[in-house]
């Protein structure tokens, strides 16, 4: 059910919960309605849609602190109206004094401090990285960008039931942990936040407003640099000034393939998002899954296999490219594609029998994504984490923002499976510099030359193939929008052999024939929180907001 909250100034809609909405001209699509609010905010004082992945970026960071953040990092895929697309890559990086067994105890067992406080975190790249994009592309003044963030934080804002139970949940755990400033800022020092209650950040209103006022140099110099060093120096973490001083975003040549008459722009290494989703859309076989039809064991059974055999090749060829020769031409060769293609038949091939080398890795489930188009046509598809829900749980005293815990991407141990249950390979051991590989995979489909659809989501591992199945939902089968996001999900990643799908995702025939072709089949909660803009021609944009796992959820547009 939607639910119509208050309109953002004249002609302007907001709408909070599982919902779609057509906008004539602009439209912001993320997990929270304010952080929506926050981006078109921008929009309508004459920024562009890099401006409003700013305000928006920073106003997560602010209502929706389990994955959006400072503390952590991310991808952004932007293209302009006139046929212009770049990445920005502001993932993570590995301390200086990261060493490759960090996070193995003395008999070489696996610890949970790669998950879990001051040593899990790599070196934060979201300041850098949205200033990165606002200095080439923004419109408008950096300041008027961070204003929306700085006032939620200043002013507060409501929490819901969902919020306020969640910061019990983790403010409890800072108490037991000695994570005392996560317990005193999320926890009220044991007097708990309750639906309904304002939430006010003073701290962390003080840093955004040094990075209004300094950008990247109010955060990683001077007093936020110095409270973070500090933070980390009392949990014998790794991160010092010099990490800090030293971090740069890169911008990256975006991944680009053909799918049907699509143009898909996505983001290369260090994520495996965009080679896996180019290679998953390059070897299907797009007249036969039409004719097995949407929903249909047989459709799936495609699909999974495709899954299968990338995710293989995840485990062994990919990782930071600065670190490591990915070999992306070839893995995206149109003849190899055929070649792996070549042993599908109609029954589902083993995992044991997908030859990769290593086993893979597995990832986290807490990250945002975020989609916009403004009124010009230009395009911004966002997706950042702190990894974990709430990252390490550490929050920086007297700075207001928890920190990340992007450590446990890389293979803390090659071949053991990461708190996604992937299976990583030597690749992506720790190195200090060395950003971790990712999942994440901010998309954007271009048709004729226009903008068509905006996609992405949260999810470890499956975030590639919500975003994989909601372009074919949408581009092959035809599904409206919201039926593209609300379709049940289904999800393979080679190790574990198995396909997890959505609870309620499957009638028992479908299920009973996949189980026939030798599918093991596990049942699920959510998959993802897919935010969606479609631009059609004739009609404008239509925006779907996640109808899975966000309670706070919400688009915003006019
Ligand atoms: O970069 C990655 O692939 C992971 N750190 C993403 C984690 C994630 O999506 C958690 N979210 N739901």
């Amino acid at each position: 059910m939607s639910l119509p909250l208050l309109a953002l100034g004249l002609m302007s809609l907001t709408l909070q919960g599982p919902a779609t909405e057509k906008f004539a001209k602009a439209a912001v699509a993320s997990d929270h309605v304010l952080a929506s609010e926050a981006g078109v905010e921008v929009l309508k004082a004459g920024g562009n849609a890099v401006d409003a992945a700013v305000a928006t970026g920073f106003a997560l960071a602010v209502t929706f602190p389990a994955a959006g953040n400072l503390g952590g990092g991310g991808f952004l895929v932007f293209r302009s109206a006139t046929g212009e697309s770049m990445t920005v890559d502001y993932r993570e990086t590995a301390p200086a004094l990261a060493t490759r067994n960090m996070f193995l105890d003395g008999v070489g067992k696996l610890t949970d401090r790669s998950v879990l406080g001051h040593l899990a975190s790599g070196i934060p790249g979201t300041p850098a990285g949205l200033w990165a994009a606002h200095k080439r592309w923004g419109k408008i003044r950096w300041k008027q960008c961070l204003a929306p963030a700085i006032r939620l934080a200043r002013k507060g804002f409501q929490l819901n039931h969902e919020l306020a139970t969640e910061f019990a949940g983790l403010a409890e755990e800072g108490r037991k942990k000695g994570f005392l400033e996560t317990y005193r800022v999320f926890g009220r020092s044991g007097n708990p936040y309750r639906a309904g209650d304002l939430f006010k950040q003073p701290e962390l209103a003080e840093t955004l407003q040094r990075i209004a006022d300094f950008g990247p140099d109010g955060f990683y110099k001077g007093r936020t640099a110095e409270l973070l060093v500090a933070e980390i120096k009392r949990g014998s973490g790794l991160i010092s000034a010099e990490d800090l001083a030293n971090y740069k975003p890169v911008f990256r040549e975006p991944l680009t393939g053909k799918f049907l008459d699509y143009e898909v722009v996505t983001m290369p290494p260090p994520s495996s998002g965009g080679i896996i989703l180019l290679q998953m859309l390059g070897m299907i076989e797009p007249e036969k899954l039409r004719s097995e039809g949407f929903g249909s064991s047989g459709a799936i059974h495609s699909m999974v296999e495709v899954m299968k055999r990338c995710f293989a090749d995840r485990a062994v060829w990919m990782a930071d490219p600065d670190f490591f020769p990915v070999p992306v031409e070839k893995l995206l060769d149109p003849a190899y594609l055929r070649q792996r293609r070549a042993n599908i038949s109609d029954r589902a091939t083993p995992s044991a029998d997908i030859q990769t080398g290593l086993p893979t890795s597995a990832e986290h489930e807490e990250t945002t994504h975020f989609s916009i188009v403004d009124s010009e046509g230009n395009a911004v598809s966002n997706t950042y984490t702190l990894n974990g829900g709430y990252g390490s749980k550490v929050t920086v005293t007297g700075a207001g923002f928890l920190l990340n815990n992007e450590m446990d991407d890389f293979s803390a141990k090659p071949g053991t499976p990461n708190m996604f249950g992937l299976v990583q390979g030597e690749q992506n051991a720790i190195q200090p510099g060395k950003r971790p590989l990712s999942s994440m995979t901010p998309t954007l489909l271009v048709k004729e030359g226009k903008i068509a659809l905006v996609v992405g989501s949260p999810g470890g591992p499956t975030i590639i193939n919500t975003v994989f199945e909601t372009i074919v939902n949408r581009t092959l089968f035809g599904l409206s929008a919201q039926s593209s996001v609300s379709a049940p999900r289904f999800h393979h990643q080679w190790l574990p052999d198995e396909i997890s799908i959505e609870a309620l995702g499957l009638s028992k025939d479908v299920a009973t024939a996949l189980q026939s072709r030798g599918h093991k089949l596990r049942t699920r909660t959510a998959q993802g929180s897919c935010h969606l803009i479609v631009v059609e021609p004739q009609t404008g944009l239509r925006a779907v907001g996640c109808d899975r796992r966000q309670s706070t959820a919400g688009l915003a547009g006019y």
